[in-house]
């Protein structure tokens, strides 16, 4: 039986997913937000489970996962794992993981391409592997939409901390100006004698 031509992308799914249950779990580890924990947990689950089913579907068709040959989804996986195990918070993680892709202005007006439309233009792709390709790309897309709303969500509290640190500040200032004013008037009036 020859190798279909598939392989390579059952392949790389396997060897990025792998990676991606690494990257997503090290980080729920850290994680201070318990909801963003949660959710970063259940992802990693499913990245583990995808990582399994595609080695094993590989493993039916008579292939094992080469990572070499893989196409790398993380081009610096390293350096992304030890942002994921690093003592930054999470709205920081946010920004280093995403590359900061994820403001939602940005997002809005420029909504990523789908990563997956070119999944099964191979015609070759037997019933079993493209039921498989199915359920990956429908929970791939789940996960985006979970992950993305937990990211947005805990950037905005991180901003939303942010400015009211900014106007405890100011006020504190203002607080500050209003007693160095009242100190000037209480000195005057002992120089005079009053
Ligand atoms: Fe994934």
């Amino acid at each position: 039986m020859s190798t279909p031509t598939f392989m390579p992308l059952l392949n790389s799914i396997a060897v990025n997913e792998a990676k991606g249950q690494k990257l997503l779990s090290a980080w729920a580890s850290t994680a201070k937000d318990p909801k963003l924990k949660e959710a970063l947990t259940f992802v990693a689950i499913r990245e583990g489970e995808h990582a399994m089913a595609f080695t094993k579907r590989m493993c039916e068709l008579g292939c094992a996962v080469d990572e070499t040959s893989a196409y790398q989804v993380f081009k610096n996986f390293d350096d992304l794992m030890a942002c994921a195990c690093s003592a930054a918070t999470d709205a920081e993680k946010v920004e280093m993981l995403t590359r900061g892709e994820r403001s939602e202005g940005e997002r809005h007006q420029n909504e990523p391409k789908d990563p997956f439309r070119g999944f099964f233009k191979d015609t070759t792709i037997d019933p079993q592997t493209g039921a498989l390709l199915g359920r990956y790309i429908a929970e791939e897309r789940d996960s985006g939409r979970l992950l993305r709303g937990e990211y947005d969500r805990v950037c905005a509290e991180a901003r939303g901390r942010k400015n009211h640190a900014v106007d405890d500040i100011a006020s504190l200032k203002a607080c500050v100006s209003s007693l160095e004013a009242e100190l000037k008037s209480l000195r005057k009036m002992i120089a005079a004698g009053r």
